[in-house]
């Protein structure tokens, strides 16, 4: 196929080992080797993404780099059966976006077995409005309600004005469970508006003692944070409670011991989207689509195109953003 020029927002280092970045013109003909060519219409910003565009090393290795770690758009050209030319389809974590130029550019070249057909219940704008966060909130609930039904209490949510956490509150509430939520942010309704019943002050919420179990609160938990806040939920999930973890804005550490677990039987699940097996990616795509889908979607997005990416990069990095920042690629 030709050589299609197109805008990406690129990512350099530079001789003093410093990271800039720009929206410039760039190649097909110098995107990976893969079998199916997407033109992207729609991307949406991570915390990944904001890792990746300021240098880190342990997201992506070498630059020039176009982050992006979410892309919904059109196949232009499939070189599989499974895929043909005008597809309307969503491709989200695996490699994309960490060392595969990513969704941040008008188009990507990925393997066939990273791409999923766009589910007839969401829109182009809407798969990215949920994105790979609510890829994750979805994993998060999965695993959560395997095991905690609504009437065993109320579920908590950590980080939950961001991406992962605000959608894991939409889908629970949807789902009928009771809500309660920890932000660092002031509250301005935001997440009654999700269907939170209690909104806690991170402050407040993190316990000064250093007892190794504390009253039950929650019949689960999902965590986006880690470090003391998640220790904290864990001390205070009741017997037999599930709480997930998939993040670690607060911190990578656990400060915690053996007794919530062997004392009250709580488990402790952890997320990884990226690796998640395609059968049950699908299954979890189709329920964002239809019973789990958010009832108030569109009231948890800013929208912005590729100049604005690197002023929410940086809100985003500093815990500022609430809610999901939907990219229009043009
Ligand atoms: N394992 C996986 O597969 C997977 C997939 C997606 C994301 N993640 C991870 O999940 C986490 C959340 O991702 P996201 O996209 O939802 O990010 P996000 O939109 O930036 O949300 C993170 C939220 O955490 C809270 N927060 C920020 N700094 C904090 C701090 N120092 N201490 C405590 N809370 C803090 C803030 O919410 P409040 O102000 O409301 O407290 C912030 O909005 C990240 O660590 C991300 O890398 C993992």
């Amino acid at each position: 196929m030709e050589n299609i020029k197109y805008r990406a927002f690129i990512v350099e280092e530079t001789s003093d080992k410093n990271f800039s970045h720009a929206v410039k013109e760039a190649n097909t003909d110098d995107l990976p080797q893969g079998e199916v060519l997407i033109r992207v219409k729609y991307s949406s910003l991570n915390y990944k993404d904001a890792l990746s565009a300021s240098g880190n090393k342990g997201v992506t290795r070498n630059y020039p780099h176009t982050p992006g770690i979410d892309a919904a758009g059109i196949v232009e050209e499939s070189q599989v059966q499974a895929f043909k030319k005008g597809d309307f389809v969503i491709v989200t974590s695996y490699d994309l976006g960490m060392n595969t130029s990513g969704g941040f550019g008008q188009y990507i070249r990925v393997p066939a077995d990273w791409v999923v057909p766009l589910p007839k219940g969401l829109s182009l704008e809407q798969s990215m409005i949920l994105g790979t966060a609510g890829f994750t909130a979805a994993m998060s609930v999965e695993r959560l309600i395997c095991g905690v039904t609504p009437a065993q209490g109320p579920i908590l949510v950590t980080g939950a004005t961001g991406g992962v956490g605000s959608l894991a509150c939409a889908i629970l509430v949807k789902l009928g469970y009771t809500v309660d939520a920890i932000s660092g942010k002031p509250n301005t309704g935001f997440l009654e508006g999700l269907g939170v019943k209690h909104v806690i002050a991170r402050d407040s919420f993190l316990e000064k003692t250093s007892a190794p179990i504390l009253k039950p609160r929650w019949a689960g938990v999902i965590d986006t944070v880690g470090g003391d806040i998640l220790a904290t939920s864990i001390k205070s999930t009741d017997a037999s409670g599930i709480v997930t973890c998939c993040g670690n804005v607060a911190s990578p550490n656990l400060p915690i011991n053996v007794f919530p677990f062997i004392l009250r039987g709580v488990s402790l699940i952890g997320i990884d989207s990226q690796h998640c097996p395609m059968p049950l990616r699908q299954t979890l795509w189709e329920h964002l689509s239809t019973d789990w889908k958010p009832a108030r979607l569109e009231s948890m997005v800013t929208r912005v195109d590729l100049e604005k990416i690197g002023t929410r990069i940086e809100q985003i990095l500093k815990g500022q953003l609430r809610g999901r920042t939907l990219v229009d690629m043009g």
